[in-house]
């Protein structure tokens, strides 16, 4: 398989959809797939014509199940930054997209795999799913964000719980926990995907990006810090045609209908 065959990139309907294609390794991150995920996300951020972006595995068993351990036997801390910084483009290409990203999660979803789909906006799950962070097993911690972005989004209980045990959890459970916006039956992921990618796509772009920037302060920068770039953000729509058309529709009882400018 070629190096740009283990990420696929669809895009259609206003959607990017970006499959890692490692299915025979349950799509472990190696340098190749990393590259190829952020070469991806760079391409969607580029295209106009894409307002949302998708993240996917392919075949019937995994989202990604993290690091491709091969790569640690025999590595140094120097190798482990390399990696680190390897695995950082695609998470660091995720958070910066103005574009909402989804991540559509099915069979396993593990260490760089949950790191990655943290870094996603919105993370929906199969019944079926798996995820956890089982780093500790192979004598490591998760080196991803995983500590920091667990903490974040779930609380330093349930981070810690999870990173120290490393042991799996259900979707039901990842969703109680507040890791996974909703939880479908199987067979009905990828509809349920179609549906929550087509309302995003028909979301105001330019809000969508402010809102992104801000939600992102939120998560990282200090409580005043982030109202006042906030504030900074919710003021910028008022310089779109978008925001004209959302109040105007609502006054005039119609659906709004956002061109993106
Ligand atoms: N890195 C490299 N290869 C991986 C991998 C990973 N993270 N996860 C799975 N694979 C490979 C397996 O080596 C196996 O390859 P092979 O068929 O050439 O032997 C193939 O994917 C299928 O996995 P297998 O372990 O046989 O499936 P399983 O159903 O018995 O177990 C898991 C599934 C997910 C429980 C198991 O593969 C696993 O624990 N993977 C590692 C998860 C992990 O620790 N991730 C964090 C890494 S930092």
């Amino acid at each position: 398989m070629s190096d740009t065959d283990l990420v696929l990139y669809a895009a259609g309907d206003a959607c990017a959809t970006i499959t890692v294609n490692r299915p025979n390794a349950l799509n472990a991150l190696n340098a190749a797939v990393l590259e190829g995920l952020a070469a991806a996300v760079d391409r969607a951020v580029a295209d106009p014509d894409v307002r949302v972006i998708v993240l996917r595995g392919a075949g019937e068993r995994a989202f990604i199940a993290g690091a491709d351990i091969a790569d640690f036997v025999g590595a140094t801390p120097p190798d482990a930054l390399a990696m680190a910084a390897r695995i950082r483009r695609p998470m660091d290409a995720i958070v910066a997209s103005p574009k909402p990203v989804v991540a559509v999660i099915h069979g396993f979803c593990l260490g760089g795999g949950l790191e990655i789909a943290l870094a996603c906006d919105i993370r929906i799950a199969a019944d079926s799913a798996k995820l956890g962070v089982p780093e500790v097993k192979l004598g490591i911690l998760p080196g991803g964000g995983g500590t920091v972005r667990l903490t974040k989004i779930a609380g330093s209980s349930v981070a810690r719980q999870l990173c120290m045990l490393g042991e799996p959890i259900t979707a039901q459970r990842a969703f109680d926990l507040g890791l996974l916006a909703a939880v479908h039956p199987e067979a009905e992921l990828d509809s349920a995907a179609d549906a929550l990618t087509g309302r995003l796509a028909q979301m105001p772009p330019f809000a969508l990006a402010q809102m992104k920037s801000s939600l992102n302060m939120a998560m990282h920068a200090d409580t005043d810090t982030a109202l006042q770039a906030e504030i900074k953000s919710f003021a910028l729509c008022f310089s779109t045609e978008d925001q004209q058309e959302g109040a105007k529709a609502f006054l005039e009882k119609r659906k709004p209908v956002f061109r993106g400018r």
